[in-house]
This record gives structure tokens, sequence and C-alpha cells, in this order.
């Protein structure tokens, strides 16, 4: 699997073509409403107040696909000019598609990038947004700056590679790919014939599920937010679809929209496996606090989606676009689509909830949510 996924990510599937959209293989939820976007930006916004209005805001995204999240985003943080003045604000991005970053920065600088860089600096392109905001694109979070910090990941970690494990009589054994040797074009799954390092160290001994997946990747980069969330302050929000470590086997793979073999023709197609919330809270070693996972309906309900459509559909008469923000709040919100498919998990320092409820319901904590009543700044155009 992990051999799969790095196919994926270094030799094609990611780096060459888009394949987000209605012509490329799947589509994500800021793709489909510009409002999904416009909520998670009023989430950072009254993050950054509760942090005390800190005079520096560094909003890093992972795997920032088409920028078209940032850029609904960096939208909010425009009609809050006010609020936001005297804030010094930078856009840092961790992609390593160079197809993806050039339409990112077609998207959200209009095309303005600066090309000759630092050969020494772990910044391989930076532009400057419609705005003004300044833009810094990176392969990797260690590379990003330290300093008070408002992550992004959606859609990000279940594209990171797993291993899968399966109990069978002799014990737990690793799930590893193989050439078929029936088709030796093939690929096909096969059982490490003992215990190998990943099974010794990933499986714990009260596991109860007989197929589990474990995303080494997804650990490192938690403690890692984890870490920078502790020392310097901020918030990291993750959405993606996932299980509190209850589900067993979820590895997939799709091709314009439709499953399709994940052993076929590798690098050609989204191989993706659920998030283990569960694991990424154990992971954070108790570093900083963690809220959720929360329902995506439940997130954007409490962000006041209902509040940004109906404006939304006031301000225009076109019955071609009242469709549309229907039938994309239907997409986002109905729990048989997207609504209870997407979850939301937030880490915050612990410092931030000390006052609130965290200690009485983490899943449904105030601190996931930010209700639209409270920016008066605000006027939704
Ligand atoms: C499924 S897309 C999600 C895009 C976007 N967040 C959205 O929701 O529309 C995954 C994104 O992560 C990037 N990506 C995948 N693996 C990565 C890695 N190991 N490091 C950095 N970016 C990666 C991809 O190039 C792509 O931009």
């Amino acid at each position: 699997m992990a051999l799969l996924n790095a196919v994926r990510v270094n030799q094609g599937y990611y780096m060459h073509h888009d394949m987000l959209g209605e012509k490329g293989d799947f589509v994500t939820s800021p793709e489909i409403s510009q409002i999904f976007g416009e909520l998670i930006g009023i989430w950072y916004v009254s993050e950054w107040m509760a942090t005390g209005k800190p005079k520096t805001l560094q909003l890093v995204e992972l795997g920032p696909g088409r920028g078209t999240l940032t850029d609904d985003i960096l939208r909010v943080f425009n009609q809050l000019g006010t609020l936001l003045d005297k804030c010094d604000i930078s856009i840092h991005l961790v992609e390593v598609s160079p197809k993806l970053s050039e339409i990112q920065a077609l998207t959200l600088t209009g095309g303005k990038i600066q090309s000759e860089i630092d050969v020494t600096s772990p910044v391989y392109m930076k532009g400057i947004s419609k705005a003004g905001i300044p833009i810094f694109w990176y392969r990797e979070l260690q590379d990003v700056p330290q300093g008070t910090s408002f992550y992004l990941a959606h859609e990000f970690f279940d594209a990171l590679p797993i291993h899968k494990f399966q109990r069978t009589e002799q014990g737990w054994r690793e799930v590893l790919i193989d050439i078929d040797p029936k088709a030796p074009d093939q690929l096909c799954f096969v059982l490490a014939p003992s215990a190998t390092p990943a099974t010794e160290y990933f499986i714990q001994g009260k596991e109860a599920r007989d197929h589990v997946e474990v995303c080494p990747d997804a650990g490192i980069l938690i403690q890692r937010l984890a870490c920078r969330i502790q020392e310097d302050g901020g918030a990291a929000l993750i959405a993606d679809y996932g299980h509190n470590g209850n589900k067993t086997d979820t590895f997939r793979s799709f091709r314009s929209h439709k499953l399709h073999d994940v052993l076929i023709a590798p690098g050609t197609a989204d191989l993706t496996a659920d998030v283990d919330f569960s694991y990424l809270q154990t992971m954070t070693q108790g570093r900083v606090a963690t809220l959720g996972p929360l329902k995506q309906q439940e997130f954007l309900k409490n962000m006041g989606i209902d509040v940004r459509l109906q404006v939304l559909l006031q301000n225009s008469s076109d019955t071609a676009m009242h469709k549309h923000l229907l039938q994309s709040y239907d997409m986002l919100m109905n729990p048989k689509k997207m609504g209870d498919r997407f979850n939301f998990f937030a880490l915050l320092p612990h410092q931030r909830l000390a006052h609130s409820d965290q200690k009485v319901n983490l899943q449904h904590s105030k601190s996931l949510s930010a209700p639209v009543a409270g920016f008066g700044e605000l006027v939704w155009k």
C-alpha cells in the first residue's frame, strides 16, 4: 500500500494532471460550493480572535488542490477588512504537485508569481494574492516557518500511504503487494509469511478487529502539528472521511468518479483510505486539545451555512444560480451524500479551552462552531 501510494505521489497521479472536478476522478467540497471555504474562513478568524488576535496570522494549507479553499477563505478575510486591518497575514501552501501548484498560483494570484527563487530556500514558488497577501509554496510542512499558525488539511490525510494488516491463525500478518505469479504484468495482494517489523510496531495487543489499516505518515504529521501548536499557538482543522478506530478495510481507488481496482495501473487513479481519527488523537500525545470528529453537516450548521445560503439566494435572481446553490447545499449537508461521510477534527492549544466546555463534551464543543452572529464586522455580500 505504501508502495502504491508512493507511485501515486511521485510518479504520476498527483504530479502531472488535475484530477479534481467533473472531468477528473473526484469532486471535493470546496469545488462544490464557495460557502464551504467561506465558513472555514470564519472558523479561522474566530480562532484567531479567541487566541487574542495575534499580530501575525500564518494560514498553512496542506494539499491545496486547485487553491479554491484558500481563495474562498481569503475572500472572507477581505470582507472582514477592518477586523484584520492590523494583522500581518501570509499564506503557506504545502504541495508536492507541480501541475496543481501551477493551478493554485493561477487561482490565488491570477498568475503573478515570482519564479526566480533562491535555490537554497525551501520556498519553491512565491506570489501575491489578488488582495496583496504574500503566498509561499513548500514541499513539506517542516519547511514552513514556525510562529502562530492556523493549519488546514482538507482531503489530505486520506491521500497518505497506509499499511494493511490481517489477523490469521498464525497471528497478525501484513498485507503486501507483489507481482502476480499467474500474470506477471499484474499486481496482487499477498500476506507476509511472518510478522514484519510494522506488524510488531503497529498492532496493539487489545486490537479486536480482523483487518486494520495504519497510516504512519499521518501520525508523524499530526505530531508535528501538535508540537507546533503547543509551542507557538494557533489551531489546526482537519476535514476528511474517516472513522474512530472501528473500520477495517477502507483502502480503495477512484477513476472518473467510479470505484476502480487499486491494483490496476497505479498512478492513474486516486488511491484513498479513511482517516482513523482515534489514531490521530493518540498521536498528538496530549500536547494539544482535540475536538471532534464532528460530522460535516453539524460543523457547517454550527458555522451558519443556512444564513449564508439565504444571503446568496437573495443576492441572485437567476434561477440557474438558485438551482446550483440549493443542489450544492444538499451535496454538502445531506447525510446520505457528504453530510455524514466527512468529519471535522481540530487541534487547539490546551489553554484555548481552559475556560470552555471541553471537559463536558468534546464531540460537540462550541469551539467547533463560531456563529456568524458573533461577527459584527461581517456583512455577507
Ligand atoms: C485529494 S486532493 C485535495 C485537494 C484540496 N484540499 C481539496 O479539498 O479540493 C489532495 C491534495 O494533496 C496534495 N498531496 C498529496 N500528497 C501530498 C504530500 N505527500 N505532500 C504534499 N501534498 C500532497 C495533492 O497534490 C493535492 O493537492
